[in-house]
């Protein structure tokens, strides 16, 4: 039988990358850090020990989502392997497999069960579902030497906060002029990058959730019912998986989800419910559906500068019918004090990959009403740390 995929995304038979590694060892191995840590002499050897302690301790308690963006940001069944056989089976060096997982069976990513044989853990097993291993691909293996070479960059630059979306740290660093989508489907990680873009936010609250954003009430009730109007735009939507959710949630909502992203994304699409419909565009260019219940950009708008950000908004605001339309902007709106590490994280990326950011609320209300001439409607929060809803329409017009 086909896994079923559950509200917030994976499949009920993947529901375990969301899930902590092993929340059963918690206990024994918080009591064995605490005794250890009470008789715990300064001594290198036992601070290491400890290390070691409180890294499984993590590893039990972390989900395989989140050790991804936290590297980030081959499977077996859980059989032990050898590495003689592994490396027969992939064709590799059985000297240089077995550095490899040597290595990743002292970090604790594999458990050692003899010589020269390991066991998968929760975490590496995960590393078998596209969506998990895939974001490894698009994000390190293509564009890590951005985020390397940063401090060369900056350096150059003076140190000044970048923002020139045609300068960024991740070109420098390859010397080339595309960005950061661009080189990466250069590269051959188009697709691997789409499968990070399905993972990144999984088990997270969907902002459609009415718990969340309470859709029926701002958006559907009210919405033009002919069947041709345009209800939900997702510009920049990727593949759908945003789309698809929302299908999901509302199958009755009444017009058209369409999906716009650039046609090579488009072109990759494997599989997407026909009730979606995919239109090939450029938010650099006129918007052509125009009159939409809402548009909705998700981690859109951080991976540009303001200026940038700005003409892609000019687009969007020119489409809107005031007094009917919304726009919805799904990234994480940074609070002055205790940021989340996953909004912080994916600021460097944005730093040293796009020369863009995420944004405070200060920021977002600089960029949408101040330069953008929107109004901000209402900030929906989808908890600590997670990604908000920013809830826009065109201003009143004056009498
Ligand atoms: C960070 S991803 C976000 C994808 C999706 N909204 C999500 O959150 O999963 C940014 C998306 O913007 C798309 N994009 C980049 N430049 C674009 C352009 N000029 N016009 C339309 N889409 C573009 C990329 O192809 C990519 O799918």
């Amino acid at each position: 039988m086909p896994a079923q995929r559950t509200e917030s995304g994976p499949s009920t038979a993947d529901v375990f990358i969301i899930e902590p590694n092993n929340t059963e060892a918690v206990p024994a191995l918080l009591e064995q850090i605490k005794k250890d840590f009470d008789v715990f002499n300064a001594s290198n050897q036992g601070r290491k020990d400890l290390v070691i302690k409180c890294r499984a301790l993590v590893q039990a308690l972390e989900t395989p989502r989140e050790t991804m963006l936290y590297h980030c940001w081959a499977q077996n069944g859980d059989n032990p392997q050898k590495v003689d056989d592994l490396a027969a089976n992939l064709g590799i060096d059985n000297v240089l497999l077995s550095r490899l997982m040597r290595h990743l069976s002292a970090m604790g990513y594999l458990v050692e069960t003899e010589a020269n044989e390991y066991r998968l853990t929760n975490y590496t097993k995960a590393m078998g579902i596209p969506v998990i291993g895939n974001s490894y691909l698009a994000m390190l293996s293509c564009t890590s030497a951005g985020p390397m070479r940063f401090h060369e960059f900056s350096r150059k630059r003076g140190w000044v906060n970048p923002t020139d979306a045609k300068d960024t740290a991740m070109m420098y660093a390859y010397g080339t002029k595309m960005d950061a989508f661009a080189w990466q489907r250069f590269l051959g990680y188009g697709t691997h990058f789409n499968d990070h873009m399905g993972s990144y936010d999984l088990g997270c609250l969907p902002w459609m959730a009415p718990s969340f954003y309470p859709v029926k009430q701002r958006l559907i009730d009210g919405a033009d019912t002919d069947p041709e109007a345009p209800f939900l735009v997702d510009i920049g939507g990727n593949v759908g998986h945003d789309l698809a959710r929302f299908h999901k949630f509302y199958p009755k909502a009444p017009g058209k989800l369409i999906l716009q992203d650039l046609p090579v994304v488009i072109g990759q699409i494997e599989d997407l419910d026909p009730a979606i419909i995919r239109m090939e565009y450029d938010f650099h260019m006129e918007q052509p559906i125009k009159g939409a219940r809402a548009y909705y950009m998700h981690t859109c708008l951080h991976d540009w500068p303001d200026d940038v950000c700005n003409s892609i908004l000019a687009r969007v605001k020119a489409a809107m019918k005031r007094g009917y339309s919304r726009l919805l902007i799904h990234e994480h709106v940074i609070p002055e004090t205790g940021a989340y590490w996953e909004a912080t994280a994916m600021d460097m990326v944005m730093l040293t990959l796009l020369s863009a950011q995420e944004r405070t609320r200060a920021a977002w209300y600089n960029l949408i009403e101040t330069r953008a001439g929107l109004n901000i409607i209402k900030i929906w929060s989808g908890g600590k740390g997670a990604q908000s809803l920013i809830e826009c329409e065109l201003l009143m017009e004056c009498n």
